[in-house]
């Protein structure tokens, strides 16, 4: 048995799989299937301050070799989170990685200070959203803007903050950058990838939001691209997702500079896929001669 253990913005994780937010809920539906105590840590769906609804659907579109999602951050709340969600997943002796997102950059301070003396083991903020001030333009396409949101909830949280980022942009070293400079612990990535589909016989897009966020496999090369990059361009840890679906897709997301991964459209083919990546983690280890997992961290040997 290899040790499987990682670290992550200072916090210690029993192995390096989460499943990603928005993908896995606060865990319930899974409970019945396997210990929760499995996985590293959960990062769970994206919270925002209000409830919100999320979009109209149809928002959820197969793809070849992924999907296209328009969900909308739907959720019930910081409260809500707070008051009935939290003190199940604080039992179930895993890491709770709180996702949160906002419209406008005191939003997220806000929601990010409610946190402060909950059992949280860490934020990530997802800065894809929309900032309404701004024009609608998200957060994380823009260097200056990303560094405000994340200086302002550094400055109004305490938790080991671990930024996600917009794979939607011209240089993601440049806003890892920005966001380590203003106070990051961590980066993540990537979030979904901006995309459209029409159906040919109504001539409708297929989400009725129109455009929506692409995941799975199809997005992987770009994932480990975009990681591989960040890791080379940022001290602190980065955290590696999109499209990982194998025990296989981890170590290579991991050798590309990954101190951790998160799963998350895999889950939706196959809701057992993060407890098989650890147990093939732990097999290719054993199998390779490998003690550490984080040893593997950015081992890739560029061309
Ligand atoms: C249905 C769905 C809902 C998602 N909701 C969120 C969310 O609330 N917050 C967030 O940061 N990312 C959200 N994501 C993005 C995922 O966490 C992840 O970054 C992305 O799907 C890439 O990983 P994957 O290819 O393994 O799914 C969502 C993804 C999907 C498919």
């Amino acid at each position: 048995m290899a040790d499987l253990r990682v670290s992550l913005a200072g916090v210690e994780f029993k192995n390096p799989v989460i499943p990603a937010s928005g993908t896995y809920g606060y865990g319930r539906e899974y409970e019945a299937l396997y210990p929760l105590s499995k996985l590293g840590g959960i990062s769970v769906k994206g919270t925002t301050l209000h409830e919100r609804n999320g979009n109209i659907p149809p928002r959820i579109a197969e793809t070849p070799m992924g999907m296209l999602n328009s969900v909308g951050l739907q959720n019930g709340g910081a409260e809500k989170f707070i008051k009935y969600e939290l003190p199940n997943l604080v039992t179930k002796d895993t890491r709770i990685v709180a996702n949160i997102a906002g419209s406008t950059i005191e939003e997220c301070a806000e929601l990010a200070g409610m946190l402060n003396d909950t059992a949280v083991d860490m934020v990530e903020l997802n800065i894809s959203c929309p900032n309404v001030k701004a024009g609608g333009a998200a957060f994380g396409t823009d260097c200056t803007v990303a560094g405000a949101v994340t200086k302002a909830v550094r400055d109004a949280c305490s938790k080991p903050l671990m930024v996600k980022l917009s794979p939607n942009v011209t240089s993601i070293t440049e806003i890892a950058k920005s966001v380590e400079a203003n106070g990051a612990d961590a980066v993540s990535l990537i979030n979904t990838l901006l995309g459209m589909r029409i159906d040919i016989k109504t001539r409708r897009p297929v989400l009725h939001n129109n455009v929506g966020g692409l995941s799975g496999p199809a997005v992987f090369p770009v994932a480990v691209r975009m990681v591989w990059q960040t890791a080379n361009a940022v001290k602190i840890p980065v955290c590696g997702m999109g499209g990982i679906s194998t025990a296989e897709d981890a170590i290579e997301m991991m050798m590309a500079g990954a101190s951790a991964v998160q799963v998350g459209a895999a889950i939706f083919r196959d809701p057992y896929a993060p407890v098989k990546i650890i147990d093939g983690m732990n097999e290719w280890c054993d199998r390779n001669g490998i003690k550490a997992i984080k040893d593997i961290v950015g081992t890739v040997k560029p061309w």
